[in-house]
């Protein structure tokens, strides 16, 4: 599996790199991105996060982090360091700016409203006092649209949203101050509602 990886990321470095000698960076550097992320940034894996509509200095920041290879989680070692490493700070930008203009797609499924749902949508508005956890909605917006301060999080793959909460918890993403005390408190329950809960924002 990890052979079959590093070939599947050894050819899209090939041909990220020919594209990139050519002049119409985004639309050809996006080409590349879409094989995981989706032609539009919508993928459909629930491996690959969804770009579409996300905050496009966030998104800057986090190519910066895994060119740095300071976001350094073993998923992002395996499948964006050597993207990163191939973009120019100008490209950084320009796809950045191309994917945070895409629409998102909402997950059509109603939001949850079992024990879990709201046991979810009460941590989201209102955080959990007595475990000293903020409400999500104060920084990620009130439909976890995402704001200047933090990323969108509404229809992200709920595999994936469980997956960084996991990581933000241990120092793999060292830019996130905010997040990694927030992601410490949370225990194994409250995040996996959570996610799901995110996920059908
Ligand atoms: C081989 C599959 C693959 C390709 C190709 C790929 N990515 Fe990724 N990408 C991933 C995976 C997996 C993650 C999650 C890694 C992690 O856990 O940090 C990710 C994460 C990201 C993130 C962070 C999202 C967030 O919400 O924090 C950004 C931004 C990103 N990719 C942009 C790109 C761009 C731009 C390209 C094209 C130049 C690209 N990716 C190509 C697999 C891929
Ligand atoms: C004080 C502000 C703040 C609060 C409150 C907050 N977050 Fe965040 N969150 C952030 C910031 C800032 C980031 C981006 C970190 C980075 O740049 O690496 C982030 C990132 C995330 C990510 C990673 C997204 C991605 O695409 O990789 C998840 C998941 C997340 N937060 C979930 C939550 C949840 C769930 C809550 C509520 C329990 C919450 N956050 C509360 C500021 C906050």
């Amino acid at each position: 599996m990890k052979r079959i990886l590093i070939l599947i990321q050894a050819l899209l470095a090939l041909c990220l790199a020919a594209y990139a000698t050519a002049a119409n960076v985004p639309a050809t550097v996006t080409k590349v991105c879409a094989n995981c992320h989706g032609a539009d940034g919508n993928s459909e894996s629930p491996m690959f996060p969804r770009l579409a509509g996300q905050e496009p200095d966030y998104l800057q920041r986090q190519l910066l982090a895994y060119r740095d290879q300071t976001r350094a989680n073993p998923a992002a070692q395996n499948y964006m360091w050597g993207m990163a490493k191939l973009l120019t700070d100008d490209d950084i930008k320009q796809v950045a700016n191309w994917f945070a203009a895409q629409a998102p797609v909402y997950d059509k499924q109603p939001g949850a409203g079992d024990d879990r749902g709201r046991m979810a949508d009460a941590i989201f508005r209102q955080g959990l006092p007595d475990q000293g956890v903020p409400a999500c909605a104060t920084c990620h917006g009130d439909r976890a649209q995402g704001t200047s301060i933090a990323p969108r999080l509404a229809g992200q793959h709920a595999h994936y949203i469980e997956s960084q909460l996991k990581v933000l918890a241990t120092g793999e993403r060292p830019a996130a101050v905010m997040m990694q005390p927030i992601a410490q408190k949370l225990n194994e329950e409250q995040v996996a509602a959570l996610a799901a809960y995110l996920g059908k924002l």
